[in-house]
């Protein structure tokens, strides 16, 4: 059923709202500094209201990750939240991701929402694996990436090695736009190159920066007092000004080179260059691939897609919140909306803003926001909702499990709710359920094993269902399609207790070991064998 549209929100929402948006992530290894930077960054989001476009209707519920009893005792954020906050002319939405490897899937599809991304690097350890891992993400779907070399104020490497580094594992061309006035002890501040100006290291959080007459300037002999300090300092500046890459939007934005700032997060120093960087650098919402078309950020009507479901913020009260990018258009309070896969319509009275600590009902929403959809179990993650158009975004992925367990329910009379809870959770992305043709328990899969553990407790707080797990003969799964029906079929008939459907009915082959994998993908050269799969 097509619904008609609204009266309200076809006149074309002002360009402004789009253009402010910056939806944006910060990707690092863990300990390099994200925390602290998340903190820091929304210091200057200050009051975190929106003028005129949020309801400031607070209730104190907290949206941190303080909500699961196994988040607490491990000390992990286990969850992806979001916070919204504004910062001169624009309005940034800061997507958190998980910064526990076990939930990278989690990260992944955060990574699916947003335009651009701040690469978080500690100054003595360079680029590690993490990072890197979290970087080929953004290159695959070419999100401008920002870097923020971090813990100046501690020792650490060279600048140029640093720099070279990045070029190198990441093979991302870099500019910097500040340039560190010493390192560790000697940290005295940063100096833009090009720019003649000066952030000094002593200098107040908010004291701004200082015109100098270039790097010969006698305030570096000032600031770098060791014997030769300065001249060394000024042939690096020399070198860097005259043979580094100069910052240039296009290729930042096409995601080939990278703008460089120097701090420290925890000492609120570079903070306010990098915040500045984004609201000058960051694109603003982008136009994003769905099946039929490119939906642009600017069109009237609109869309989103769900790349994240988060349940149980609010332990009072059993709630389940479906994370949306808005698309396109401007989505308000108590629009209906279509829900694509269901093509029923779905009312949107409640749409929620998150902020630090906060949750504020949202008005309105433009391309780039992200808002939480309260509902219960009628989103699912990949779904898409639009003002009637029939069209489903692309790319929030899903990733073949690298561990597969049978589910053990220690009480048989509970089959069903078994089933219903794991319909539950495998929707929400908790974990990746699937249903093994010959009849027998079902079978969970996950890429961490952190999340067997999410998956078990909450089965017991939320379900009452007490369960364990057992291994199974399977260790690798993949999806399997092909043009020809009949040559699916044989797969699927000869390989029977090897199959399963997952959650949307696809059929998933399970092998027990990567050699038999690659065996039957020999036999059956007209069956595709595909470790990720986009939500549909
Ligand atoms: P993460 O989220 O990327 O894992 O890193 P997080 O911000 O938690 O920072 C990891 C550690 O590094 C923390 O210390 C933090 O205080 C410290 N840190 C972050 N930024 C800087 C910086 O610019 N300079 C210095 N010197 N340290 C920094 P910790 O001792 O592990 O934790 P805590 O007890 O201080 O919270």
């Amino acid at each position: 059923m097509l619904m008609q549209p609204q009266t309200k929100t076809e006149a074309r929402p002002p360009a402004d709202p789009v253009a402010r948006r910056r939806t944006f992530a910060i990707i690092s290894h863990p300990d390099a500094g994200k925390t602290t930077l998340t903190e820091k960054l929304l210091l200057f989001g200050g009051a975190i209201q929106l003028a005129g476009e949020v309801k400031a209707k607070r209730n104190r519920v907290s949206t941190r990750s303080d909500w699961m009893g196994i988040e607490k005792e491990r000390g992990i954020s286990v969850v992806t939240s979001v916070m919204t906050f504004e910062y001169g002319d624009c309005v940034f939405n800061l997507l958190d991701t998980p910064g526990h490897e076990d939930f990278s899937e989690d990260t992944y599809r955060t990574l699916t929402a947003v335009d651009s991304a701040v690469m978080v690097i500690d100054a003595a350890k360079g680029i590690e694996a993490r990072t890197r891992k979290l970087f080929e993400v953004c290159r695959l779907r070419d999100i401008p990436i920002v870097t923020f070399v971090n813990k100046l104020d501690r020792e650490a490497r060279e600048p140029f090695e640093l720099l070279d580094e990045i070029e190198k594992t990441l093979a991302l061309d870099v500019a910097p736009i500040t340039w560190p006035i010493g390192r560790g002890r000697n940290f005295a501040g940063t100096y833009e190159l090009g720019g003649n100006r000066v952030r000094r290291f002593d200098a107040a959080d908010d004291a701004g920066t200082e015109a100098v007459s270039g790097f010969q300037d006698p305030l570096f002999d000032r600031l770098l007092t060791e014997n030769g300090e300065a001249d060394a300092w000024r042939e690096e500046v020399e070198l860097a000004e005259g043979g580094l890459k100069r910052f240039d939007l296009e290729a930042f934005r096409e995601g080939h080179l990278s703008p460089v700032f120097f701090g420290s997060a925890l000492r609120n120093f570079g903070v306010r260059d990098l915040i500045d960087g984004l609201a000058r650098f960051a694109p603003p919402p982008r136009g994003q691939d769905a099946d039929k078309r490119l939906v642009e950020p600017t069109e009237p009507r609109m869309t989103g897609f769900v790349f994240k479901i988060q349940a149980n913020m609010d332990p009072n009260h059993r709630d389940r919140i479906a994370f949306m990018r808005v698309c396109s258009g401007r989505l308000h309070r108590g629009m209906k909306a279509r829900l694509v896969r269901t093509a029923k319509p779905i009312s949107l009275s409640a749409p929620q803003f998150f902020f630090a600590q906060d949750r504020a009902i949202a008005d309105e929403a433009f391309a780039g926001d992200v808002v939480g959809i309260p509902n219960h179990g009628t989103l699912r993650i990949g779904d898409t909702l639009t003002e009637g158009e029939d069209l489903v975004f692309r790319g929030v992925p899903s990733f073949a499990p690298e561990i597969l367990r049978r589910i053990k329910l220690t009480d048989a009379m509970k089959a069903k709710k078994l089933r219903e809870a794991l319909q539950q959770m495998g929707e929400e992305g908790v974990v990746q359920v699937f249903v093994p043709q010959d009849g027998s328990q079902a079978i969970v899969g996950v890429v961490g094993a952190l999340q067997l553990d999410v998956l078990k407790e909450r089965l017991s707080a939320e379900y009452g269902l007490p369960i364990d797990y057992d291994t199974t003969r399977f260790s690798v799964c993949r999806w399997v399609s092909s043009e020809s029906e009949v040559e699916l079929d044989k797969f699927v008939e000869s390989h029977g207790s090897a199959m399963a459907k997952d959650l949307d009915g696809a059929p998933v082959f399970m092998a027990t070991t990567a050699f038999s994998l690659r065996y039957e993908e020999e036999r059956y050269p007209a069956v595709r064998f595909t470790d990720i799969k986009d939500y549909q």
